[in-house]
């Protein structure tokens, strides 16, 4: 069996190993920067060297696994079978012209190399369900309208396989709205002293997750009227699930028992399962609500819940965005209402009845999405997070209960064990449980006189739980994406304003750090659920006078092809080319030597990385997903002239507002994106 083989490898990490000095090559007045390289020529070997094994023994298995499934959601494992077939007539990736930097502009708002085309698709406001309300570009459509037309700010995305073949492809895909602006949701702005019931209606609605069936037919790409058509936003009520369910610090006016809560916000990246959920995260949740007492709590405190406006003052309008206590006990009021927020979100897009469901096993914090590593039957599943904030914490999930294809077990999620990672100086990791019943952890809470009541305590204060751990502070991290050939987990660092030269680390070596930074594990014996790993930095984004690219080499530094900053979007696609996209923003953004956001593509063997698409002006790109074929690719760019008011506005030109939207890249030759 492929996956005997695979506990037969070598150790992949010698810990402590003396070559990684040795190998140091690259003399530079930061000794700092001299660690790191010469810590990644080491690793980079091992990872080369077992890579054809993993191929077999890591994916392999899982797919075969769960191929065998023959349900709807094993459409998308069935897909992966055919990539993989395929792999071998695969031509070198990226074979592409890279595209330089550049500033796109209306009517060229994107560029793509030579060859390629786009296509714009899927708008903010477009019609999507109930009586598919027409969009209108003065911004008048009503709340109860963007209740049933595609969300605002698209972010991460998903695309489900209903059926691959017959009678023709059609798809189902989920996607990300992460925020809103209201100057273009709203037909004249906000009035936020006095706010308008539906305009905060219409802004809680454009939150949140489209789930829209889309076809591509002899006409191009269509949304579906199909039944699985759904927005679930910032008013959709939600089960709470896991070791926080029916918790103290959940019990609201709404949910005395502490089972539900409603909705969810602020929806960065996702992650997605093999029996067919989309998982969607709460990133920067915190300032939707306000806390006005002198004395708040610390798991509003620790996560800047706000205490004097809420972002966009829905406490006027709607009472649970005001968490200050008020009435005699936590039951008369919505003080704990925020602590319904923070937490992985598994929606069932193919049961349209179905209430989503938030998974507090997986933790509470600014979560950027949720990544898994390879999939194995009988093995826990095991979820990647990383918390999007400064000097905060990279996490894994270990379920409790075991991965079984054939089940229809679908509430996998709900019980496990969370880590926080401690990265070491000398290349090791560490997993460190967050356990109210780990001795180790409790004496650690002990000595820091922090008393958590129960696991559901510790998983509303996550942060807290971490700090107590002592896991490693990073520069904020953004996306992960797990590398389906050998099963290596990488994580961007997007920057870290706030880290001074002083605080610098070995897995975060600059401080202040403006450009941001790309890093990778791998776990222990090549067991997802280990608790230790091994790490090293990929690349460090910046100018070409500031950045190592480490996968080209010890003294290799990024070049005009392929320069970028703030990386953020993260995506392998099926055949193991990472894309990187990134989320510049301010002055980095407007006059830069980067240009606009882009996405760029990767071969993580040789190292070899180019610029595939540049976006409109002033979007984030953000969000990635291709066709089971490679053939078509979804990419998403959000808020178009953010700051840019005065520039024309993508997609639409003149006359109308910017628009979030999913842009369909295809090759003319109809060949495979990236070659
Ligand atoms: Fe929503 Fe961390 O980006
Ligand atoms: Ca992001
Ligand atoms: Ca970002």
């Amino acid at each position: 069996m492929e996956r005997e083989a695979s506990t037969e490898r070598p150790l992949c990490v010698a810990y402590g190993d003396t070559d990684f000095d040795t190998e140091h090559s690259n003399p530079t007045t930061n000794p700092h920067f001299a660690e790191v390289m010469s810590r990644n020529l080491a690793r980079r070997g091992f990872i080369k060297g077992t890579l054809g094994a993993a191929i077999g023994a890591v994916l392999g298995t899982s797919i075969l696994d769960v191929y065998a499934k023959g349900d709807i959601a094993c459409e998308i494992e069935r897909s992966f079978l055919g990539e993989i077939r395929s792999l071998g007539k695969m031509v070198a990736r990226p074979g592409f012209q890279s595209v330089p930097v550049s500033r796109p502009v209306f009517p060229n708002g994107v560029v793509v190399p030579p060859g390629y085309s786009t296509e714009v698709f899927l708008k903010w406001g477009e019609p999507m369900s109930g009586s598919y309300p027409a969009y209108k570009p003065d911004g008048t459509n009503t709340g109860a309208e963007q209740e049933q037309q595609i969300g605002q700010h698209h972010d991460g995305m998903h695309l489900f396989i209903i059926a691959q073949f017959f009678p023709q492809p059609r798809y189902l895909m989920c996607i990300n709205h992460e925020y809103i602006e209201q100057r273009y949701l709203l037909p004249d702005g906000a009035n936020l002293t006095t706010r308008d019931a539906d305009h905060v209606r219409k802004e809680i609605a454009a939150h949140g997750v489209t789930v829209v069936e889309i076809q591509r037919t002899a006409a191009g790409w269509e949304i579906v009227r199909g039944h699985y058509n759904r927005r679930v936003t910032a008013a959709t009520p939600m089960e709470i699930t896991g070791p926080a369910r029916g918790h103290e610090k959940l019990r609201t006016k709404w949910s005395p028992e502490g089972l539900m809560t409603r909705g969810t916000v602020n929806n960065c990246a996702h992650g997605y399962t093999p029996w067919g959920t989309y998982l969607t995260c709460e990133e920067n949740w915190a300032g939707y609500y306000v806390n006005r007492d002198a004395v708040r709590p610390r798991e509003h405190s620790r996560y800047g819940v706000a205490s004097t406006n809420a972002r966009y003052r829905w406490d006027q309008i709607e009472e649970r965005y005001d968490c200050s206590a008020k009435a005699a006990s936590a039951i008369g009021d919505f003080r704990n209402e925020v602590n319904g927020m923070g937490w992985v979100v598994e929606i069932s897009p193919f049961e349209p009845n179905s209430v989503p469901k938030k998974r507090t096993a997986m933790g509470r914090f600014a979560h950027e999405g949720a990544w898994f590593a390879p999939f194995r039957a009988g093995a826990p599943a095991v979820y990647y997070m990383g918390d999007d904030a400064q000097n905060e914490y990279i996490y894994k999930f270990v379920s409790e209960r075991s991965w079984v294809p054939l089940s229809t077990e679908s509430n996998i999620l709900e019980s496990g064990t969370l880590y926080a990672a401690r990265f070491n100086d000398d290349g090791s990791g560490d997993w460190l449980p967050l356990d109210f019943n780990n001795s180790a952890f409790r004496a650690r809470a002990a000595a820091a006189n922090v008393i958590f009541a129960d696991q559901g305590d510790v998983l509303i204060n996550t942060r807290l739980a971490a700090d107590v751990a002592g896991a490693t502070r990073m520069d904020r991290p953004e996306w992960g994406a797990v590398n389906p050939r050998n099963g290596v987990a990488y994580m961007t660092l997007t920057n870290n304003s706030s880290r001074q030269a002083g605080q610098v680390n070995a897995p975060n070596p600059r401080g202040p750090n403006p450009f941001g930074h790309i890093m990778r594990w791998r776990e222990l014996d090549d067991n997802s659920a280990a608790l230790r790993f091994s790490w090293d930095i990929v690349l460090l984004a910046g100018t070409e006078a500031d950045s190592r690219n480490f996968a080209a080499g010890p003294n290799a530094r990024l070049g005009p092809d392929s320069i970028l900053a703030s990386p953020d979007g993260l995506w392998f696609d099926r055949g193991g080319m990472l894309w990187i996209q990134t989320d510049m923003s301010g002055s980095q953004q407007a006059s830069g030597p980067f240009g606009e956001n882009a996405m760029l593509a990767m071969d993580v063997q040789s190292g070899v990385i180019r610029r595939f698409i540049v976006g409109p002006s002033g979007q984030e790109c953000t969000g990635v997903d291709s066709t089971p074929d490679l053939r078509t690719m979804f990419v998403n760019f959000q808020h178009p002239q953010e700051g840019r008011p005065t520039e024309m506005p993508w997609p639409d030109g003149p006359g109308t507002r910017p628009r979030s939207a999913t842009v369909i890249v295809t090759k003319n030759d109809g060949g495979v994106i990236g070659t």
